[in-house]
C-alpha cells in the first residue's frame, strides 16, 4: 500500500515538473513575441555582403577589416521634395533600407521620408515586419490603421505638423493628406532593416497573375464584372 503511495507520489511530482517546463516554455515563447522584430545582434554590425550566394536570414556579413564609414551613409537627399504627380495615389515613398544602406543589416531599423499632393494618399498597406513611427513635418495628415479580426477596430486621427503617430506591426494602415492645396511631407522609422509593404488593392487586384475573380468576387461579395473592373485598373507602387 506504501510502495503503491509512493509510486503515485512520484508520477505527481513528474507531471507537476512537466507541467512546470510547459509554463517555462510558454513564458520564453511569449517573452520572444514581445521582441518581435529583427533578431537582436550578436556583434557591434554585419555589414550586408551583397555578392554573396549564401542565403541567409538577412545578409552574410562582408569582412571587418574592409568595413568602411560609407557603408553606414547615403547622401538620401531626404530634405528634398520628391515628386508626387508620378503616380495616381498622390504619394511618393522613400524608403532607407538594408538595400540603400548595407550597415543597416541585422540592426533592426529603417527610415522613409513620405511625400504627398494635394489630396494624395499613402493607401491602406502593412509592413509584414515592421511596426512605424512617424511624424508630420509639413501639413496636415488623416491616418488610421484596423486592428486584426474579429474586432477590426479602426483607430484614425487628424495629424498636425510634428504629431507623432505609431502603426502596429503588421496591421493595415494609411495616411491622407486632406488639404486640397498643401503638400504634406512625414518621416517615418520602422523597426526592420527590411520592413516589406503589402499594398491591399495592389495585391489583391493587381496581382499576376490575376486571382480569379470568382474567389474575389465572393471575398468582397460583388459581381464579377465588378472584380474584372478593379483587376484592369493600373495599380501603381508608390515606393522607390
Ligand atoms: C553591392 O554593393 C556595391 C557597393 O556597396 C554596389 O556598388 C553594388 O551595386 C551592390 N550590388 C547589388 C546587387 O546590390
Ligand atoms: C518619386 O519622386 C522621384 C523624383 O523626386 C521620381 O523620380 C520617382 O519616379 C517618384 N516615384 C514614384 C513611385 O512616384
Amino acid at each position: 500500500e506504501a510502495k503503491k503511495d509512493s509510486c503515485f507520489e512520484k508520477r505527481k511530482t513528474q507531471m507537476a515538473s512537466s507541467s512546470y517546463f510547459l509554463v517555462i516554455a510558454l513564458l520564453a515563447l511569449a517573452s520572444w513575441q514581445t521582441m518581435a522584430s529583427d533578431p537582436s545582434p550578436l556583434q557591434d554590425f554585419c555589414v550586408a555582403e551583397n555578392s554573396s550566394h549564401v542565403l541567409v536570414n538577412g545578409f552574410v556579413c562582408k569582412d571587418p577589416k574592409d568595413v568602411k564609414a560609407e557603408d553606414f551613409f547615403l547622401a538620401a537627399k531626404l530634405d528634398m521634395p520628391r515628386d508626387t504627380k508620378a503616380n495616381k495615389v498622390g504619394s511618393n515613398v522613400t524608403l532607407i533600407n538594408v538595400m540603400r544602406i548595407p550597415g543597416l543589416n541585422t540592426l533592426g531599423i529603417s527610415l522613409a521620408r513620405i511625400d504627398y499632393a494635394p489630396l494624395g494618399e499613402n493607401p491602406p498597406h502593412t509592413h509584414p515586419r515592421a511596426t512605424e513611427i512617424l511624424t508630420v513635418l509639413e501639413g496636415t495628415l488623416y491616418v488610421g490603421f484596423v486592428t486584426s479580426n474579429p474586432d477590426n477596430k479602426f483607430l484614425s486621427k487628424v495629424l498636425n505638423k510634428g504629431d507623432v503617430f505609431v502603426f502596429p506591426e503588421g496591421l493595415v494602415h494609411f495616411q491622407f493628406n486632406p488639404n486640397p492645396y498643401k503638400p504634406a511631407v512625414a518621416i517615418a522609422a520602422l523597426s526592420s532593416q527590411n520592413p516589406g509593404a503589402i499594398t491591399i488593392a495592389n495585391a489583391v487586384f493587381g496581382s499576376k497573375p490575376a486571382i480569379s475573380d470568382d474567389v474575389l468576387a465572393k471575398a468582397f461579395q460583388v459581381e464579377k464584372k465588378t472584380v474584372d473592373w478593379l483587376q484592369a485598373q493600373f495599380w501603381a507602387d508608390n515606393q522607390n
